[in-house]
């Protein structure tokens, strides 16, 4: 779907009243929902004593209660309770040649049994991981491993503003750079500002700039208005949230233009897009060079510990690990062999597997033909868009409710109808991602889709026309 008629069902989406299941039909659900899942719910009601919240993350969260795993193999997924799920979730986008992927386990558990997991030292994975990752990138030709997304993003920042000798940064709103203090700053919800977390000293976002996307004049005029002083521009190239918020077709271009011409840097957040959208990120998929690379859990396959800063030798090369005149970055266990065995035999298997494209077509499948079933309930203004194996689907658009506006209460009865379709999808054995995003793998194959397409004939069928 082009970027027109995105815009244009996501009018329609955000003008229309909500479409909820009606209370009868949904407590029904949550009850077959606390009875099939108790064991979770055990585990989540104990977990809350000690662990903040019961769970880690944002990602890791469900309603009406977060689910507890036990166990993944390629497309599929079963709960504590022995329910079974056909996962979208992939671990939030690393997976892409099936969980728990029996080529890519057995190279692990060679390195551990046969050399160890750590020795604080480097090895030989670090390099052969490195140049992996430099042959598909073609802006990278040197990478310092992290460990996690949020810290390359922090990287990043350091990197730029040491090389430009600038402290300014321009982030879009909506977009998510991980929990940095620095990019904690209208996420997921554009014009949320600093309300979204305490613990922040309002003075960090003293050098922060930021921009609605899709606002060429509001970006030309914050160069304008800061010249001379921005350091780095920093963007997930699909869009926020992995593209939900989707950007013009000429947005990333003109974003590389303006920092080219104002001596800024680009940085591309590829955290998702890398070896998901195309082996060499969104950068090669849309022929736009950033200056910096930002790579997360990707770079691992979902084994811990991932996460890594690259670009161009000239600009990187400003990072040392020891003393001395350097932005001051590196970590004990970044580039372990775990992690970087990972992400070496990752990347050759689903180079030998053409992994993206098999996960892209099953995307691409899904994606119309759950939109053909949608197209059977005119009233709803439901419809799911991709890019490549990452594909967003609107229910009812709570990422898109204008915070600033009248309707700003909305965010909380949209996200709760969301919620709801979710929980009913969940229940019935498919698991997605915050109710508006599907990753695929290659695994996925007909029978998820038709696993898709009942479930949301189910939905479709709960909600009155
Ligand atoms: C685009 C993007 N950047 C950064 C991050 C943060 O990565 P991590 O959770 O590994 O810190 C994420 C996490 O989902 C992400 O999607």
């Amino acid at each position: 779907m082009d970027y027109d008629e995105i815009m244009e069902r996501r009018k329609r989406c955000m003008d229309d009243e909500l479409h909820p299941i009606p209370d009868e039909a949904l407590q029904k659900v949550k009850a077959e929902f606390y009875k099939t899942r108790a064991k979770s719910l055990a585990i989540f009601e104990e977990a809350q004593g000690f662990i903040p919240g019961g769970v880690e993350h944002n990602l890791a969260t469900s309603h009406p209660f977060p689910l507890a795993m036990d166990r993944a193999k390629g497309y599929k997924m079963w709960d504590v309770d022995g329910n079974e799920y056909t996962d979208f979730l992939m671990c939030g986008a690393p997976i892409i040649l099936g969980h728990h992927y029996d080529p890519l386990d057995d190279e692990i558990i060679k390195i551990i049994k046969e050399k160890g997991p750590s020795t604080g030292l480097t090895s030989e994975y670090e390099l052969l991981a490195a140049k992996k990752i430099i042959e598909h990138m073609p802006s990278v030709d040197v990478v310092r491993f992290l460990q996690s997304g949020t810290e390359a993003d922090m990287a990043a920042l350091r990197i730029a503003r040491a090389v430009t000798g600038r402290q300014k940064v321009i982030k879009m709103e909506g977009s998510y750079h991980g929990w940095y203090d620095q990019y904690v700053f209208s996420l997921h919800v554009p014009g949320t500002a600093g309300l979204n977390s305490p613990g922040i000293p309002p003075q960090t976002f003293d050098n922060l700039l930021e921009v609605k996307p899709n606002d060429f004049d509001a970006l030309e005029k914050l160069f304008e208005d800061n010249k001379g002083e921005v350091a780095c521009l920093v963007l997930e190239p699909v869009g926020g949230e992995s593209g939900v918020h989707p950007v013009h077709p000429d947005w990333n271009k003109r974003c590389a233009e303006l920092c080219k011409a104002n001596g800024a840097l680009l940085i591309f957040d590829e955290v998702v897009t890398g070896f998901r959208l195309d082996m060499g990120g969104a950068q090669k998929y849309m022929g736009i060079e950033p200056d910096i690379t930002v790579l997360g859990k990707i770079v691992a396959h979902g084994y811990p510990s991932a996460g890594a800063v690259a670009g161009r030798k000239e600009i990187m090369d400003i990072v040392g690990a020891g003393m001395g005149q350097r932005p001051y970055l590196g970590g004990t266990l970044a580039g372990n062999p775990i992690s970087c065995g990972a992400c070496y035999h990752a990347i050759r298997l689903m180079e030998e597997n053409d992994a993206v494209a098999k996960s892209t077509a099953i995307a691409d499948k899904i994606t119309s033909e759950v939109n053909a079933l949608f197209a059977t309930r005119p009233d709803l203004p439901f419809f799911l868009y991709n890019f490549g194996p990452i594909i967003q689907y609107v229910t009812t658009g709570f990422f898109w409710v204008d915070i600033t506006g009248e309707k700003a209460f909305e965010v909380i009865t949209r996200r709760k109808t969301a919620e709801d379709y979710q929980m009913v999808a969940a229940l019935n054995g498919v698991n997605s991602l915050a109710g508006t995003r599907m990753y695929t793998c290659m695994q996925h194959d007909q029978a998820a889709l038709d696993k898709v397409l009942k479930v949301w004939e189910l939905i479709l069928s709960m909600i009155p026309k």
